[in-house]
């Protein structure tokens, strides 16, 4: 399988893209997203939520490291930028939240790769010169490779720059 490109020419855009990841998102499935500071990771996860059935506002979890929101899934919402060491991964009860039976969104993910569960998505935000986003989702699992191939029939996949 091929797997494909999402672009995305504003925030309303990202948001639907994450509406779509949302109806294709399973109890414990994995998404980390990376990418530069303002490409869209939380406006992405907002988007999730809003699919999720999530009513209350979904801000940027950088202070707190992991904001949880009940929805039909519940969505725990991570990022780690300010997290210093892998190890304080363990007073966040990471491991244990990622198996909860809810959904995780991890920002900045990648900054502790040993950490993360094999079978992932890996989605990488790119800001193009002309202020559109890319997205380029990386499956790495079986597990991941399911989830990206209900994600792309669920955003109506029609073919790159669409
Ligand atoms: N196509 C687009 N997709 C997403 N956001 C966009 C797009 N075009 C412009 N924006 C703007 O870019 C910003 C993205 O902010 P957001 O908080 O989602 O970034 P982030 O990747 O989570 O950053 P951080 O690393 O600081 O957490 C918002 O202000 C949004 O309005
Ligand atoms: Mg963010």
């Amino acid at each position: 399988m091929t797997s494909h490109v999402f672009i995305s020419r504003s925030a309303e855009q990202t948001r639907d893209l994450g509406r779509a990841l949302a109806a294709a998102l399973r109890p414990d499935d994995v998404v980390t997203l990376t990418g530069d500071l303002g490409a869209g990771k939380t406006c992405l996860a907002q988007g999730v939520a809003a699919g999720l059935g999530v009513t209350e506002a979904v801000t940027s979890p950088t202070f707190n490291i992991l904001l949880e929101h009940r929805g039909s899934l519940t969505l725990y919402h991570f990022d780690l930028y300010r997290l210093e060491r892998a190890d304080q991964l363990e007073d966040i009860a990471f491991w244990e939240t990622l198996e909860a039976g809810g959904a995780s969104l991890i920002e900045w993910g990648e900054r502790f790769p040993g950490a993360l569960p094999d079978d992932h998505l890996a989605v990488v935000i790119t800001i193009e010169p002309d202020g559109s986003r890319k997205l380029v989702p990386e499956p790495r699992g079986p597990r991941a490779a399911g989830l990206l191939e209900r994600w792309e029939h669920a955003a109506g996949w029609t073919g790159v720059g669409a």
